[in-house]
C-alpha cells in the first residue's frame, strides 16, 4: 500500500493551494455576503484546467486521474465552498455523465467548451416533489418528429441561473418508473427554456441554485444521451463520482475550520492562560483532527479506486456520509472553541458551519448515502 501521491499530483495540488489562498481565500466572506457568483475567479480556475480535469485533453480537458481532482478540489474547499460547488457540478456531474455516455458529436459539441471553462454545466435531476426517491420524475419528454418536447420544473439545481447547458433527466415512459427516464443534453437556448426561482440560501451563498421551467421545450433528438430508459443508470453512475466531490468539498470546509480554531485556541487566553492548554479543548482538537484524516482516506480511496476502474459505489456513499458529518461536527466544534466570537460574522467559522450544512443534502442525503451503503453490505454476504 502507498500513500504517497506522485509527482505530478503534489504538483497540481500546490497549483490549486497556491491559487486558492491567493485568490479564492482573501475574497471569499464578501462574495457569500454579497452572494455573488464568482464568475471572474472561475475564469482564472478554467485557465489553470480545474474545470474539466478528468475530460480527455481531446476534449479540452486536463486528462487527470480523480485522485488530483480531490486534491485540487479539497484546496478550492478550503478557500471558498461555494467555489468547490460550482467546479464540482461542472467537472463531475456535467462534463462527467457526457464523456461516458455521450456520442462524439455531443462530447465535441457539449463537453470542449465546459472542460475549456468557455461554459458552465449543470445537472438536473430533483423537482419540487421529487429528491431522495430520484426516479419518481414528473418531468416528461415526448418525441415529436426529430425533436423531444419536455415539460415540468427542476428545483435546487445548482449552477442554474448560470449554466448554459445542462444534463437534464424526464420521464419517456411513465408506465416504466425508472426504466422509463431518459437523459437528454438541454441548452439554455432551447425555445421553452427558463430560469425559475432563484435561491436564496443558508450557505454556499455564493454559488448560484434556481429552477429551470421547461414549458414545451424542444430539444433536438440528436440531444438524447445514451438509449432512451438509459437515464436512471446515467443519473445514479454519475452521481457516485459527484459525492466523491461533495465528500471532498466536506473535507476542505472541515480542514479549513479546524486549523482556524487550532490557531484561535492558541492565541485565546482564559484562566491565565491559553485556551489550548485545557484538556476539554485538546480533546476536541484531537477529534476535530482524526475525523478529518479519517475523511482524507476514505475520500481518496473512492477517488482511486474510481481511477482504478472498480465499482466505487458504496465507497462514494462512505466517504460523502463521513465527511459531511464530519464537517458538521467539526465545524459546530469549531464555533464551539471561537465562543461568543465563533458566532460573529467577523471571524469565518460562522460561514464554515453555515457552509458545511449542505454537504449532508445534496447528491444524496446522509439517510441515502446510509441507504446506499446497506444495501452493498447486504448483497456482500457470501
Ligand atoms: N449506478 C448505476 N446504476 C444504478 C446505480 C448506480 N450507482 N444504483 C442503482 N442503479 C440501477 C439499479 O441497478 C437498477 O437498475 P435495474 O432496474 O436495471 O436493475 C435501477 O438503477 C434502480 O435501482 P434501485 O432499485 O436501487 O432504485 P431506487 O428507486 O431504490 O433508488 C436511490 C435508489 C439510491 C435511493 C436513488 O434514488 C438515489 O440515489 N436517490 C438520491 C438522489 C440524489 O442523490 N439526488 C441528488 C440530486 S443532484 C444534486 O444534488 C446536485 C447538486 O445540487 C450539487
Amino acid at each position: 500500500m502507498d500513500f504517497n501521491l506522485s509527482e505530478e499530483q503534489k504538483m497540481i495540488q500546490q497549483m490549486a493551494r497556491d491559487f486558492a489562498q491567493k485568490e479564492l481565500a482573501p475574497v471569499a466572506a464578501e462574495l457569500d455576503a454579497k452572494s455573488e457568483f464568482p464568475s471572474r475567479h472561475l475564469k482564472k480556475m478554467a485557465e489553470l484546467g480545474l474545470m474539466g480535469m478528468m475530460v480527455p485533453q481531446e476534449w479540452g480537458g486536463s486528462g487527470l486521474d480523480t485522485v488530483s481532482y480531490v486534491l485540487a478540489l479539497e484546496e478550492i474547499a478550503a478557500a471558498c465552498a461555494s467555489t468547490a460547488v460550482t467546479m464540482s457540478v461542472n467537472n463531475s456531474l456535467y462534463c462527467g455523465p457526457l464523456v461516458r455516455f455521450g456520442t462524439e458529436a455531443q462530447k465535441k459539441k457539449y463537453v470542449t467548451p465546459f472542460a475549456a471553462g468557455e461554459k458552465l454545466g449543470a445537472y438536473a435531476l430533483s423537482e419540487p416533489g421529487t429528491g431522495s426517491d430520484a426516479a419518481n420524475q414528473k418531468t416528461t419528454a415526448r418525441k415529436v418528429g426529430d425533436k423531444y418536447v419536455l415539460n415540468g420544473r427542476k428545483n435546487f439545481i445548482t449552477n442554474g441561473p448560470h449554466a448554459d447547458a445542462m444534463v437534464l433527466y424526464a420521464m419517456t415512459d411513465k408506465d416504466k418508473r425508472h426504466k422509463g427516464i431518459s437523459c437528454f443534453i438541454v441548452e439554455k437556448d432551447f425555445p421553452g427554456y427558463s430560469v425559475g426561482k432563484i435561491e436564496k440560501k443558508l450557505g454556499i451563498c455564493a454559488s448560484s441554485t434556481s429552477e429551470i421551467v421547461l414549458e414545451n421545450c424542444e430539444v433536438p433528438a440528436a440531444n438524447l444521451m445514451g438509449q432512451e430508459g438509459e437515464g436512471f443508470s446515467i443519473a445514479m453512475n454519475t452521481l457516485d463520482s459527484g459525492r466523491i466531490g461533495i465528500g471532498t468539498q466536506a473535507l476542505g470546509i472541515a480542514r479549513v475550520a479546524f486549523e482556524a480554531a487550532r490557531k484561535y485556541a492558541t492565541e485565546r487566553e482564559a484562566f491565565g492562560q491559553a485556551i489550548a492548554n485545557f484538556q476539554a479543548i485538546q480533546h476536541f482538537l484531537a477529534d476535530m483532527a482524526t475525523d478529518i484524516d479519517a475523511s482524507r482516506l476514505l475520500v481518496w480511496r473512492a477517488a482511486w479506486m474510481k481511477d482504478q476502474g472498480s465499482n466505487f459505489s458504496k465507497q462514494a456513499a462512505m466517504a460523502k456520509l463521513f465527511s459531511s458529518e464530519t464537517a458538521n461536527w467539526v465545524t459546530d466544534k469549531a464555533v464551539q472553541i471561537f465562543g461568543g466570537y465563533g458566532y460573529m460574522k467577523d471571524y469565518p467559522v460562522e460561514r464554515y458551519f453555515r457552509d458545511a450544512k449542505i454537504t449532508e443534502i445534496y447528491e444524496g442525503t446522509s439517510e441515502i448515502q446510509r441507504l446506499v451503503i446497506a444495501r452493498n453490505v447486504l448483497k456482500e454476504i457470501g
